[in-house]
């Protein structure tokens, strides 16, 4: 058996937190455009006329949570300076609050007391959001709450009545603004007009980063998290391309970084070199892959195991009916009633598309017919370790 005594590594991250998701960098590299636009938007705060509801939209990962709390940090710090001026900000997160009323009594506990706080049920909404309007009022001045992954909400109630509080007489004592930030980019268009021209009275669209952006980023990480000159020529510059090649999100490139930096380090390698970075993104699939699978379908995941069983045998690749047999055989053994041969053909299909197998179809010209021939895509051993809690769980 190898070594497996614990002694601190020293090599390599002078920082390593540095890159991981809770981190907050000081400042904002490569979202000029966008900040300024935002920062504009926020501006009748700092003049103490009633905010704008303000509405931002992007995918995943480029930068719309981070903007917000870098510019209302700086709003809050330069609000101090102006004397009538009384701000207050909330921020909440919706993923996990399916519902306006959920979102209220979030809303309602973070303004008030711990003693004092609301359960998640036992009241009527209408008496949610007259709590809400009163502890707004109570709180007065300027509030700015924060709607962050408001797509999750899954009605539009709150985003109806939240923005329009004040117009309405709802809340007389403070001077309210909604910010709400959304991944999902149909969400706005989904609104309804009434609910769209309230909450989106100004826009902020946020682009997905492109290689020189991202490459901003990953230098300012770098600079914290590595010691010097441990990075390779040519290291940030492979985790930029890969990044705005597969998705344009901050967090990847990031994490395809920190990943390269781990592997290097568990190599007792003194340097993060271009081999780490790609070594690091096949793990990083890998770990996709895994994940694709654990949440795929029961029957997609046995016809994936009925072609595992066959590459393990080296009976691949293989042909649909010879699939559908010995689907139809662990379906049976999992105590399973197995779907139809359509539907194996679907999730085939589908199992292709995900990355995860791959299908060639051939044809035998006439008379002949066509026919596929399917193999694993993947190393057994990951689709293994997808389908390990399905395969643990059956008897
Ligand atoms: N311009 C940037 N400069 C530095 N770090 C950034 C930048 N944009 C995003 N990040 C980092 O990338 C990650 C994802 O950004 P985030 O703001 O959470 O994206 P979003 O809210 O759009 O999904 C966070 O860890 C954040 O700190
Ligand atoms: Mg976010």
């Amino acid at each position: 058996m190898s070594d497996l005594t614990f002694t601190p590594s020293s090599s390599i991250f002078e920082k390593r937190e540095a890159l991981l998701e809770e981190w907050t960098p000081d400042e904002l590299v490569g979202r000029d455009e966008e900040l300024q636009r935002y920062h504009a938007a926020l501006q009748p705060v700092i003049n103490n006329e009633s905010p704008s509801n303000i509405f931002l939209y992007g995918k995943s990962g480029v930068g719309k949570t981070a903007a917000t709390r870098y510019l209302l940090h700086a709003l809050e710090r330069d609000a101090e300076e102006v004397e009538p001026l009384d701000l207050h900000t909330i921020e909440i997160n919706c993923d996990g609050l399916n519902s306006s009323y959920q979102v209220a009594v979030a809303l309602v506990n973070e303004l008030r007391d711990p003693a004092d706080q609301i359960s998640n049920t036992g009241y009527p909404q209408a008496s949610v959001y007259q709590f809400l309007f009163e502890e707004l009022d109570n709180v007065g001045g300027t509030v700015l709450i924060v709607l962050d992954e408001v797509d999750h909400i899954r009605d539009d109630s709150l985003l109806y009545k939240l923005p329009r509080a004040r117009s309405n007489g709802d809340v007389t004592e403070a001077k309210l603004g909604v910010i709400g930030i959304s991944n999902d980019l149909d969400f706005r268009n989904q609104l309804s007009s009434k609910v769209r021209s309230s909450l989106c009275e100004k826009e902020v669209s946020f682009s997905a980063y492109d290689a020189g952006e991202l490459q901003l980023v990953l230098e300012q990480r770098e600079a914290v998290a590595f010691k010097d000159d441990v990075l390779d020529q040519g290291v940030i510059e492979m985790c930029a391309a890969y990044g705005a090649k597969d998705s344009g999100d901050a967090r990847q490139a990031l994490d395809l970084l920190l990943e390269a930096g781990d592997l290097a380090r568990e190599n007792n390698d003194e340097n993060v070199s271009e081999r780490h970075v790609r070594n690091a993104r096949k793990r990083l699939q890998t770990d996709q892959v895994v994940e694709g699978i654990r949440n795929y379908s029961d029957h997609g995941q046995l016809v994936l195991y009925a072609l595992t069983l066959l590459a393990e045998r080296e009976q691949t690749p293989a042909r649909t009916k010879d699939i559908l047999e010995a689907y139809q055989h662990v379906a049976t053994e999992e105590g399973m009633d197995p779907v139809s041969e359509r539907s194996v053909r679907d999730y085939l299909g589908e199992l292709d598309q995900l990355g995860i197998i791959s299908s060639t179809e051939y044809n035998r010209g006439k008379g002949g017919g066509k026919y596929k021939e399917h193999e694993l895509e993947q190393s057994i051993s990951s689709v293994e370790a997808g389908l390990s809690e399905l395969l643990d769980s059956t008897p």
